[in-house]
């Protein structure tokens, strides 16, 4: 039994205290939680989506519940980019954890308006770029094509030291291709994923369970499609891949860190508990110290994938 594993990962030059990140549009501004959650028992937090306006998002009613899991349609909703710097920025400055902000737009111009605004302020170590926002319209124009993915984060690239994360969605046909696109623009770290497209109908109405009609399904119904992208993208690219989807518990985090995953963020597990993303991290260092593991890092991309003779026969 190994006494006190090394949870400590690097994604690019930001080295996290433990893998563990609470997910963009989950975790507010981070103070919300700071009453009831200690934040330095994150590796880090990503902060809700920032447009260079204030943004009142979509229609009510704007979150269902599904089978093991969720759809929200909150159309990114936000406080914008200098409320965020005045409001916010003095109480995150503050806070012992890693700060990535999550950054949001339309057109091109708003997601450079915003990053310009933010490489000026004290206090953040990096920057998630939202690519894949499915509750906007026109929110995942920009990763669902190669070409456009590469061209915003290229853009982006060029006006800001601080390391780039680029949030993918898995509405695509290959998120790998994606993914090789933004690293060769210049991207530090992929996250990925945001959520899936979903539909749900209330049958004794007949109407959609949202006011924007289809939303964003997350929670872990999302899990194994989370697994399955970040495996492919680890495959296809050389920079760090942060996994999300789905994850409750140590365990999670260990199948997404075995898959390929460098750290994962923890999302609607959140609205469950709102301990839940401490108690992934603490439940990830038990797990290690009971299986052996003396560092985290050794999970990262080992899985064991059987050989041809080996593997089972699928037709389905
Ligand atoms: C209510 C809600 C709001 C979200 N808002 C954002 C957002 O503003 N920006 C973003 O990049 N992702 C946003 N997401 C996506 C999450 O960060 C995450 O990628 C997704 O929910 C999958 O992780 P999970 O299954 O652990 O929730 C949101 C998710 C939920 C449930």
């Amino acid at each position: 039994m190994t006494a006190q594993p090394d949870l400590t990962v690097n994604i690019g030059a930001l080295e996290l205290r433990n893998p563990v990140l609470a997910a963009s549009g989950t975790f507010g501004y981070g103070s919300e939680y700071g009453r009831f959650v200690d934040l330095s028992d994150f590796g880090g937090i990503v902060t809700k989506t920032l447009t260079p306006e204030p943004w009142p998002g979509n229609p009510p009613p704007r979150a269902a519940e599904t089978a093991a899991g969720m759809l929200n349609s909150i159309g990114l909703q936000n406080v914008g980019v200098e409320a965020f710097i005045r409001d916010k920025m003095p109480y995150l400055r503050n806070v012992d954890t890693a700060l990535i902000v999550n950054v949001g737009g339309g057109p091109v111009e708003e997601f450079v308006y915003v990053t310009e605004r933010l490489s000026d302020c004290e206090g953040i170590d990096a920057l998630e770029i939202n690519m894949s926002c499915p509750n906007v319209s026109g929110g995942m124009d920009f990763s669902t094509d190669p070409g456009r993915a590469a061209e915003l984060v290229s853009t982006l690239r060029g006006i800001t030291e601080l390391p780039l994360i680029a949030k993918l969605t898995p509405n695509v046909t290959d998120i790998g291709e994606i993914a090789r696109s933004v690293e060769e623009a210049g991207a530090d770290a992929i996250s990925a994923i945001n959520t899936l497209r979903g539909m749900a109908v209330d049958i004794r109405t007949r109407r959609p369970m949202l006011g924007a009609v289809t939303g964003g399904l997350s929670g872990p119904a999302i899990k194994p499609v989370a697994v399955a992208a970040v495996y492919r993208i680890a495959n296809e690219v050389a920079v760090p891949v942060i996994g999300i989807g789905g994850i409750m518990s140590g365990e999670d985090a260990v199948e997404f860190l075995v898959a390929g995953a460098t750290a994962v963020q923890v999302g609607t597990a959140t609205f469950v508990e709102p301990h839940a993303g401490p108690s992934v991290a603490r439940t990830l260092a038990e797990w290690c110290a009971a299986s052996d593991v003396p560092s985290v890092r050794s999970l990262i991309g080992s899985i064991r994938i059987p050989s041809q003779e080996e593997a089972p026969c699928h037709r389905s």
